[in-house]
């Protein structure tokens, strides 16, 4: 019963690590940025902001400039060092774009603008090859577990006293019981 009852107590716990495991390995969406935007001048280096992120294949990159003004071209690595927009692998203009980072390696953004590219308006964002929930998740159940144990050690303690009282009891029952059986018997025998 004390194991049943362990075992129920650990539902919500195991629910929990359940979803948050599922929320980790979600797409993440990044701004590029961050409340700068995609602009000529941000406060940190784009290529600085990038390595502080790890990003992870079906992430996204949110672009937000100043539509008319500015865009985003994505390119390949001897356009991007040169700032040659004229060989686009994908362009986007419309001041608000999503850039879904579809596969691993490395992905070349530069600006539309020229002058804003020459700069370094520009930003390369390296994805990781593979998804890694499994180490990210260890570590929740193993320090998740320890509290449980608290619990867990402080429902069976109190729960044998209970049953070796209801044993004895019933132990105490029995012997009456018989007692009274035998006082019958000798009763009857008188
Ligand atoms: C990316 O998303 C697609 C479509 O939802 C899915 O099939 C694929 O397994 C995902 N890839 C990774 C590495 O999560």
């Amino acid at each position: 019963m004390a194991f049943l009852g362990l075992l129920f107590s650990m539902i919500p716990t195991l629910l929990l690590l359940a979803s948050s495991s599922k929320f980790q390995a979600e797409a993440r969406q990044y701004d590029v940025g961050g409340r700068d935007g995609w602009v000529a001048k941000p406060s940190e280096d784009y290529n600085h902001w990038a390595q502080r992120n790890r990003f992870q294949v079906n992430d996204t990159l949110h672009f937000k400039y100043n539509k008319g003004i500015d865009s985003v071209v994505v390119v390949k690595k001897e356009d991007f060092d040169s700032c040659n927009i004229n060989n686009p692998i994908q362009k986007m203009d419309d001041g608000d774009s999503i850039f879904p980072l579809s596969h691993s390696g490395l992905f070349y953004f530069v600006s539309g603008n020229l002058d804003n590219c020459k700069i370094g308006q520009k930003l390369i964002v390296l994805v990781m090859a593979v998804r890694q929930p499994p180490p990210v998740t260890a570590p929740p159940p193993t320090s998740a577990l320890p509290p449980q144990t608290v619990p867990a050690t402080g429902l069976t303690s109190p729960a044998p006293p209970p049953s070796e009282k209801s044993g004895s009891g019933r132990v105490g029952v029995g012997l009456g019981v018989l007692v009274g059986f035998v006082l019958v018997g000798f009763i009857g025998l008188a």
